[in-house]
């Protein structure tokens, strides 16, 4: 028990103390899971789902990657939309990104960063889409927010064009389909005022009749 000594100890801590507020906590959860939402959001260690939005285990469906990405051909990712809206039948789907997120700021630059440029590369597909409304910015930090804001907005899209989401809607399911930001510095969180929710509000090019 010498290794990773100190998260064993939280964790005993941490159980005691929910089960102490809760006693069948441990017991209810054990026998199903019922989540109303399904993050994706940035594996940032300053982003933990359930702790920024005050939730417990049980509340959230989550997945994360480097910068909050849906790519269309990303198995692991669409699996997880899959089994969410098909099986837990989730009401939200929500896509958070972060401001100051190294993934976007690696995206934007010119230098080789090895292996996950391959990952970014879908990052910096948005940056060409919004290069002029990017570049017009003064500051590098206003540069790379409004990436941050602009790639919520563009995997919001993407989650939407895939055949899960359109299936789901197609059969009258209610699932909506938001893009949120949150600040590190203050820990807020802000609605990018997008919700999708029907098949009419994507783009007729990537509607499955
Ligand atoms: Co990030």
């Amino acid at each position: 028990m010498r290794v990773l000594k100190n998260l064993f100890e939280q964790n005993k801590k941490w159980a005691k103390k929910v089960k102490e507020s809760e006693p069948d906590f441990f017991l209810k959860l054990s026998k199903q899971q019922n989540p109303e939402y399904l993050w994706i959001g940035c594996s940032d260690s300053r982003v933990p789902a359930n702790q920024i939005v005050d939730m417990l285990p049980g509340q959230i469906f989550v997945h994360r990657n480097i910068a909050n990405v849906v790519v269309h051909t990303d198995l692991n990712c669409l699996s997880v939309i899959q089994y969410a809206v098909e099986v837990l039948k989730v009401k939200h789907i929500i896509v958070c990104g972060h401001y100051g997120c190294g993934g976007i700021q690696a995206a934007m630059e010119n230098k080789d960063h090895g292996l996950i440029d391959n990952w970014l590369r879908h990052i910096k597909d948005v940056y060409r889409y919004h290069q002029t409304k990017i570049d017009a910015l003064q500051s590098e930090i206003d540069k790379i927010n409004l990436l941050c804001e602009l790639n919520v907005l563009e995997q919001v899209t993407n989650i939407c064009h895939t055949s899960i989401v359109q299936s789901a809607w197609k059969a009258g399911q209610q699932l909506a389909v938001h893009g949120l930001i949150y600040s590190i510095e203050d820990g807020i969180l802000k609605d990018l005022k997008v919700c999708i929710t029907k098949l009419d509000e994507i783009s007729q090019t990537h509607r499955i009749q």
